[in-house]
């Protein structure tokens, strides 16, 4: 195992904190790791294999967020080892909140991330007694259920047409690829058809559904509701095409909104979409970035695109002790003006400093954490 000492660099991690309780078993690590914008904030995993150092690098990803979306929160995040499907799975978040209530809410708050759903984030209110204490629970508790709101995927297709304003584009008429029918996916398609597009190919896990004259985004989405990954082969009668033709299917947009690691090189080479606007996480590698950018295609980076759900969890903090429910047409209306503005801002920033979007996007965030630093004091000036 690493030495958590050697995690460290001039941005972070400032705190990190181990926990163990015996009786359950519960092992968990709490990383902060830069708070020179304001409290560390980032969700909350369990996996049976999370390490300090997965959390200590997701921490980081949630301080340049953070700071890309100009929103006034640090990076940090939590990990707890265990199986999320396990029958003792209370108990141990019980232990960890448990054990790390020094520092929740006054230094971290809980949140959602890979193995907790909105009912554990409302177990760890009830076992600190405090409601502060985690975002991510369910409208009846008056919380933000991001993805039952679908703002990531709201504020993807809300990027691709201000980008496309600015390339001689209108999202009108334009024809869009959206790879993934999740929670991002499914909310972009909704909302790309919404603002005139035309939604030539989908996918899902199960195969892509592809036709040049435009899918009846409407029907979509009903079978979507219903059979979920398998409307694509409810649509099409069973007839799909293979995963990833849909990546190079003539449109001039296109979302990758399903995993990482689905464009490389050879695939950035054959893409005719004008506009790639990353609803995933690491959809391109740094490779077919640069292969994009010599062919003209503008690529909306990943942290830039799909932080809606970011900006949703900045309402959702400011919610957790009001008495007043959020209300969801504010969120999406700022997660469009914060999006946009974020977008444009790094479109503009790229091609002044020559570098890729994802150079410009990272460049930005860190010239941002840096300037607070310098602010507080805690860097020379
Ligand atoms: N949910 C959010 O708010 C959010 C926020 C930021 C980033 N993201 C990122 O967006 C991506 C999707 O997240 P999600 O929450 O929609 O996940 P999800 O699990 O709800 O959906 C994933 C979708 O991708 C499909 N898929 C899987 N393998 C595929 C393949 N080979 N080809 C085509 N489709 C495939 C699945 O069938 C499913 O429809 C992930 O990279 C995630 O990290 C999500």
């Amino acid at each position: 195992m690493s030495d958590v000492l050697s995690l460290m660099d001039q941005w972070g991690p400032e705190k990190v904190v181990s926990v163990s309780h015996t009786r359950t078993g519960m092992k968990g690590v709490l990383v902060i790791d830069n708070t020179a914008r304001g409290m560390g904030k980032g969700g909350t995993r369990m996996s049976p294999t999370v390490t300090t150092g997965e959390v200590a690098r997701l921490a980081r990803v949630m301080t340049w967020k953070w700071a890309a979306v100009d929103l006034f929160y640090g990076g940090a995040k939590a990990g707890i080892v265990g199986d999320p499907t396990g029958r003792d799975k209370e108990a141990v978040l019980r232990a960890f909140a448990r054990a790390l209530s020094n520092e929740v809410p006054a230094e971290y708050v809980f949140g959602l991330d890979m193995g907790l759903t909105e009912d554990d984030a409302a177990i760890i209110q009830d076992e600190l007694g405090d409601r502060g204490a985690a975002v991510g629970t369910d409208a009846v508790l008056g919380g933000v259920p991001y993805d039952r709101l679908g703002v990531t995927g709201y504020g993807v297709a809300e990027v691709a047409d201000a980008l496309a304003a600015r390339i001689g584009l209108t999202l009108d008429g334009a024809r869009v690829v959206v790879q993934g029918l999740g929670a991002v996916g499914s909310a972009a398609v909704r909302r790309f058809a919404e603002l005139g597009a035309t939604v030539v190919a989908v996918s899902s896990v199960h195969g892509a559904l592809c036709d040049p004259a435009g899918l009846d985004v409407e029907r979509l989405l009903r079978l979507h509701a219903e059979f979920g990954d398998l409307a694509v082969k409810e649509y099409a009668g069973g007839v799909v095409q293979a995963l990833g033709s849909e990546l190079v299917v003539p449109a001039e947009v296109l979302v990758p909104a399903a995993l990482q690691d689905v464009i490389d090189e050879g695939v950035a080479g054959r893409i005719t979409a004008r506009l790639v606007v990353e609803g995933a996480n690491l959809p391109t590698s740094p490779a077919a970035q640069r292969v994009l950018a010599e062919r003209g295609v503008v690529v909306v980076p990943d942290f830039i695109a799909n932080a809606g759900g970011v900006v949703a969890a900045g309402f959702a903090m400011d919610a957790r002790y009001s008495a007043f429910r959020p209300d969801a047409e504010v969120i999406r209306a700022s997660v469009s003006t914060k999006l946009r503005e974020n977008a444009v801002r790094v479109h503009e920033e790229s091609a002044r400093r020559g570098v890729t979007s994802h150079e410009a996007a990272r460049a930005l965030a860190q010239e941002r954490v840096l300037a607070a630093m310098r602010l507080k004091g805690r860097v020379a000036s």
